[in-house]
Order: structure tokens, then C-alpha cells, then sequence
């Protein structure tokens, strides 16, 4: 009977402690990350983005061989943090960074700068005047509407200037198309507006053409 009567008092005690309530809402409870950046990404980014970060999917971003500042920026800005909203909005991503820390955005941006892309985009005939027209723009802008080079930013051959400047070539035309229209619409707007001024002038055929074009860029 005592004993029983123990129980009851401990019983009462733990549930009028509120701790175990609070520490499943602290959003700063240690994530259950795996412990290597190699898991996380052949774990949880892998699906989308393939373990070795060759995405097979055309809206979703290959990520080899992107430089690390910039893979690491994106994902610091797709967090949202107490006291401001997501840098860089898409609800897919959010959610995937919510967990990481910092340091674990840097070793991830390591990891794919560190991985081989290897773009299987292949360009059909169909594709062939898009492809002329996105080539001349990438490398020479357009004047009459006042687009600047895209060369002279992310470089002849697509390959970006670190730290700012990412990796374009070989990226699925659909991804870049995408991101395009966000940045024109104004729904990417973590660029510093570099983007989004390049973009207002530029017409819809000439984002579908640049976009195929850095497709075919190796
Ligand atoms: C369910 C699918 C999915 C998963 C899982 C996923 N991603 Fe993504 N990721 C996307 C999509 C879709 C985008 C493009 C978002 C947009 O349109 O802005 C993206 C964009 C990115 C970008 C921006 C690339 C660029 O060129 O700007 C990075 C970096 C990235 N993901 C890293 C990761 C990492 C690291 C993980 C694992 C922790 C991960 N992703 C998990 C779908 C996913
Ligand atoms: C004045 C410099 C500048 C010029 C010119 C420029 N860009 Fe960019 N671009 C940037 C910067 C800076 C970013 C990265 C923004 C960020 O940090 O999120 C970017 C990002 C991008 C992205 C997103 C890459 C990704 O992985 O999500 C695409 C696509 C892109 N640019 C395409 C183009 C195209 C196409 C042109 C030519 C029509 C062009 N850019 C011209 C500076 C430039």
C-alpha cells in the first residue's frame, strides 16, 4: 500500500513537470542529423539530387561540382530563422535545412564542390534554333533590350566565379528556366537584385533559349 501511494506521488511529479513539453517545441533540440555529411547526403538529399549530387530530375538542381560558397549560401538562405522568414523561399527546401547547422551547410557545399558533375542533358534537333539564340545572348547579351552578357558574370564556358558567381553549365534547362521565372517574378529575390535586373527586360523565348543552351555547356 505504501508503495503504491509512492508510485502515485512520483506519477503526480513527472506530470506536473513541464520539461518533457518544452523540449519536443524547442526548435533549437540538437537535430537528429546523421552524423556524416556523406549520410546525409546519400540518405536524405540523395532522393532528389542523387548521392553524388548528379540530380536525374529535371527540376531539381545538379549540385556537382558547384562551388561550396555558393551551395552554402543557398542553404543558409533557404533557412528561416525566429525572427525572419527564408532568404530564398521554396517549401521542399525549408524543410530539408531546418535541421542543419552551419557547419553542417559548409561541409555539404565541400562535398559537392568536391563531386565530378556529369550532365547526361542531351540537346535534340528540335532544340537547335533555341540553342543558336541562347548562345548568342549568353555570350553577347542583347543590346536592343539591354540583357547583359551572362558570360561575364558566370564565365565563357559556364563555369561561374567563386564565390558569387555559380556554375551554370549543363544545369537541366528546366531547373534554370524555373529560376529564371522566379527571379523575374521577384519570388528569388536573394540575389542582391543582380538577377532580378537582368532578367526584367528579357523575353520568354529568350529564357527558354538561354536556358537550353547552358544545358548543352560542358
Ligand atoms: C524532395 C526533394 C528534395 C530533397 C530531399 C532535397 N532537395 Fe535540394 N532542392 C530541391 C528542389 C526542388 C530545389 C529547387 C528549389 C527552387 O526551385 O528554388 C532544390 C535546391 C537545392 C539547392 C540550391 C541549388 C542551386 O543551384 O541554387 C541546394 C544547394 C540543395 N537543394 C541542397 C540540398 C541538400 C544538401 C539536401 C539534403 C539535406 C537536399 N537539397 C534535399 C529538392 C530537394
Ligand atoms: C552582373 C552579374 C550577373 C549577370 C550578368 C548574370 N548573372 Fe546569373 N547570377 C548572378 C549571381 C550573383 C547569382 C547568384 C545569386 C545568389 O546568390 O543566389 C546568379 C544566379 C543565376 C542562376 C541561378 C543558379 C542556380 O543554380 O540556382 C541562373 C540560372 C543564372 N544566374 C542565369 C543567368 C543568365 C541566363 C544570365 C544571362 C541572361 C545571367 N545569369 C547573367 C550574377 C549574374
Amino acid at each position: 500500500m505504501k508503495m503504491i501511494k509512492n508510485t502515485v506521488m512520483l506519477l503526480a511529479l513527472a506530470l506536473s513537470a513541464p520539461i518533457s513539453a518544452e523540449t519536443t517545441e524547442n526548435p533549437d533540440a540538437a537535430p537528429a542529423a546523421p552524423a556524416t555529411v556523406e549520410e546525409t547526403a546519400s540518405g536524405v538529399c540523395a532522393g532528389c539530387h542523387s548521392a553524388d549530387g548528379n540530380s536525374v530530375i529535371p527540376m531539381n538542381p545538379i549540385l556537382a561540382g558547384q562551388h561550396a560558397e555558393y551551395i552554402t549560401k543557398q542553404l543558409i538562405d533557404f533557412k528561416a530563422t525566429e525572427t525572419q522568414p527564408a532568404k530564398r523561399n521554396s517549401p521542399v527546401m525549408s524543410s530539408m535545412v531546418a535541421a542543419l547547422s552551419q557547419d553542417d551547410m559548409k561541409k555539404l557545399g565541400a562535398y559537392y564542390a568536391k563531386q565530378k558533375a556529369n550532365p547526361s542533358q542531351v540537346a535534340t534537333d528540335a532544340d537547335a534554333k533555341l540553342i543558336e539564340i541562347g548562345k548568342i545572348l549568353y555570350h553577347g547579351g542583347n543590346i536592343e533590350n539591354g540583357v547583359p552578357a551572362c558570360a561575364s558574370c558566370h564565365g565563357p564556358n559556364g563555369s561561374g566565379i567563386p564565390p558569387h558567381y555559380p556554375a551554370v553549365a549543363g544545369q537541366h534547362a528546366e531547373y534554370t528556366l524555373t529560376q529564371l521565372n522566379l527571379f523575374n517574378t521577384g519570388d528569388r529575390g536573394n540575389d542582391n537584385q543582380i538577377m532580378q535586373k537582368v532578367l526584367t527586360r528579357m523575353s520568354g523565348q529568350e529564357k527558354r533559349a538561354v536556358s537550353v543552351y547552358i544545358s548543352t555547356m560542358r
